[in-house]
């Protein structure tokens, strides 16, 4: 039986133990820059068994809050290569979470201050952050426009070409498509933002469809050991909302099966919130199954409200990897702590987002 502090391999990713810092945006990076403390930040935490950066935009199109990074410059790519590199030196893995918001976005952070990009035309109910004189603050995300269908290669190709750089020039281990939390290809996914007529929206292959190609470029790009997803079934995050997400995610878990990816990272629940919701039930188990009976070997990475004794039942139980969020903010040696079952830190939600090293490289490790 395996434990959470067991060794597990994850396609390409040959990991010390089961424990995955979750990505978690902090918005410290000015111009898209992750900043010199970023190396301090994720090198704390390496004895992660592996690490998933806060997530990071492909491109410009794709950046939605203030202050967070991208890896489609090079000035970005060298400051990446600083945090690979001092996790490399602390023998951690890490990978790098690829990000294009779609309509969570805001005009003034979208080129030429045009609109967000999404399938339809569609206003999220939902907030972003925009930080004026070094304030974060809360503003409704703007009205979208929907992409033209002949858009699409292009984003499928930013995809695939953040994935390469993030590999080949940044130094990381790998990279995960964010495919949850209402972002651009959950937002193709689900009906409830997707009102397409083409062959991007309607059924469920179509609605599938950009996920699907962007996971095959990013896979064609650097390899399918060194990639994996991001899926958030039903989560409400950014307004998402699909009217029927089992059928919906078996059928996309059944495709993610021929891909040889090195995991599966699934958010139960609602993120950072309920792992059930009344309104929106949803069998994991079944899906763990459909994509195992299709063949999937990818490891199966569960996220949402994990403490040690439902991590450590989910590992018995079978699931590979569990991924961590809050408590990774605050406790940079949470593996130390699960193991020796010492006492967390508690997190302050005042510098979640935004600032500096307060409540980012200054929580304390155990003595
Ligand atoms: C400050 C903060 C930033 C987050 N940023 C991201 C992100 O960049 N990408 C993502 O997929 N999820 C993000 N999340 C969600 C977390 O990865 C995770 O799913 C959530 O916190 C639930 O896990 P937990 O209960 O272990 O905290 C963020 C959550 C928090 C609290």
């Amino acid at each position: 039986m395996s434990s959470l502090f067991d060794s597990v391999q994850a396609g390409d990713l040959n990991l010390a133990n089961r424990i995955v810092m979750a990505p978690l945006t902090r918005n410290r990076s000015p111009n898209a820059i992750p900043p010199d403390i970023a190396t301090t930040y994720y090198a704390q935490r390496a004895s992660a068994g592996l690490l998933i950066t806060e997530a990071t935009a492909i491109s410009h199109q794709g950046q939605g809050y203030s202050d967070v990074p991208g890896l489609y410059g090079t000035e970005q790519l060298d400051a990446w290569k600083r945090v690979t590199d001092a996790v490399h030196a602390k023998d951690g893995k890490i990978v790098v979470q690829l990000w294009h918001v779609g309509r969570v976005s805001h005009t003034e952070l979208q080129p030429d201050g045009g609109k967000p990009v999404a399938p339809s035309a569609i206003t999220a109910k939902t907030k972003t952050v925009l930080i004026k004189d070094g304030v974060p603050g809360f503003v409704d995300t703007s009205e979208p426009r929907a992409l033209d269908a002949g858009e699409i290669p292009g984003i499928v190709h930013a995809f695939a070409v953040a994935a390469r750089s993030a590999v080949e020039t940044a130094g990381f281990d790998g990279v995960e498509l964010h495919g949850a939390n209402g972002y651009l290809l959950d937002q193709f996914l689900k009906d409830g933002s997707n009102k397409r007529t083409d062959d991007y929206g309607g059924t469920i292959e179509n609605r599938a469809r950009l996920l699907l190609e962007a996971t095959r470029a990013v896979v064609d790009a650097v390899g399918g050991g060194k990639t994996g997803i991001r899926l958030s079934p039903v989560t409400p995050a950014n307004d998402a909302h699909d009217s029927n997400p089992q059928p919906l995610f078996t059928y996309v878990v059944k495709q993610l099966a021929q891909l040889n990816l090195a995991y599966i990272h699934i958010i139960e629940g609602a993120t950072g919130g309920p792992r059930e919701i009344a309104d929106r039930p949803f069998d994991y188990e079944a899906l763990k199954a459909a994509y195992r009976e299709a063949g999937g070997k990818a490891a199966w990475m569960v996220n949402n409200g994990y403490d040690r004794p439902l991590a450590e039942e989910a590992v018995k139980e079978g699931d590979d990897l569990v991924a961590f969020g809050k408590p990774f903010i605050s406790n940079p040696d949470l593996v130390r702590r699960l193991r020796e079952n010492a006492p967390l830190n508690e997190i302050d939600k005042a510098t979640m987002y935004g600032g500096g090293a307060k409540g980012y490289t200054d929580y304390p490790a155990l003595a």
